[in-house]
C-alpha cells in the first residue's frame, strides 16, 4: 500500500520553498561533523536544502546522494542544484538498492518522523552504512516546534512525532547503533550515533 505521505510531499513540492526556514542548517552540518571526502546519503532531501552546505563540506573527493520518495520533490532539487557534482535518486529509505557498507553518514533532516516503519527505515540505514558509518536524525527547528506543525498540519502527517533525543537514542542502541550526540534543546535537535 502506497504511504500517503508521498502523496502528501508530491503535492508540496511546488511550494515547498515559500514555507522553509534556513534556521540552523549550517549548524547541523556542523555538529554532524563530516569529514572531508565523505560518501554521505541525504536521505529525504525534499528540495535539497543541505545540499550546498554538504558539498562544501565534503569537497571535491567526496560524494552526496540525495534520495527521496517523492519525485516531485527530488524534480525540484534537480532544477536548484543540478549542475553539483550531486546524485538525485527517487527512493524510499525502508528498502534501498544501495549495497552493504557503502555510506560514511546518513543523514535524515527533517524527516526521521515521517518514516512509516521506523524499524525497518533503522535496518536499511545500519545495512547500508559503512562500519563505524554515522547515522544523523536532525530537527534544525528543534522538536517542538516540527511536533506542533504536524498537529496544526493534520492529515497523514498530524501524528508524525520527534521523539525527545535521549527516547531516539535509546532505540538507536536497540539498532546497534553507539549514540554519539544528543541534542534536545528548544531550537535545535540532532542526534548522531555510529554502526559498531
Ligand atoms: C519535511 S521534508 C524535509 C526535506 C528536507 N530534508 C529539508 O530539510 O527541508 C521531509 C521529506 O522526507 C521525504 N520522505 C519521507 N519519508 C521518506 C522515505 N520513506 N524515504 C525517502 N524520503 C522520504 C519526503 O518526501 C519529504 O521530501
Amino acid at each position: 500500500m502506497e504511504d500517503k505521505r508521498k502523496i502528501f510531499f508530491d503535492r508540496h513540492a511546488e511550494n515547498w520553498d515559500c514555507h522553509l526556514t534556513h534556521h540552523n542548517l549550517a549548524r547541523v552540518v556542523e555538529e554532524a561533523e563530516i569529514e572531508k571526502g565523505a560518501i554521505i546519503c541525504d536521505v529525504g532531501t525534499g528540495t535539497g536544502v543541505l545540499v550546498p552546505l554538504l558539498h562544501r563540506k565534503v569537497g571535491k573527493k567526496g560524494k552526496i546522494i540525495a534520495i527521496d520518495y517523492s519525485s516531485e520533490m527530488i524534480k525540484k532539487a534537480k532544477e536548484k542544484y543540478g549542475k553539483l557534482p550531486v546524485e538525485f535518486i527517487v527512493a524510499d529509505i525502508h528498502r534501498t538498492d544501495f549495497p552493504d557498507n557503502y555510506f560514511d553518514y546518513v543523514i535524515c533532516n527533517a524527516c526521521f518522523p515521517h518514516f512509516e516503519n521506523k524499524k525497518m527505515a533503522l535496518k536499511e540505514i545500519y545495512r547500508i552504512l559503512k562500519k563505524e558509518g554515522i547515522i544523523v536524525i536532525s530537527h534544525p527547528t528543534g522538536k517542538e516546534f516540527v511536533n506542533k506543525l504536524h498537529k496544526e498540519t493534520g492529515g497523514c502527517i498530524k501524528r508524525d512525532r520527534v521523539p525527545p533525543g535521549i527516547v531516539l537514542a535509546r532505540t538507536l542502541k536497540e539498532f546497534k547503533f553507539t549514540p554519539l550526540k544528543v541534542i534536545d534543546e528548544p531550537e535545535f535537535y540532532l542526534v548522531s550515533a555510529v554502526k559498531s
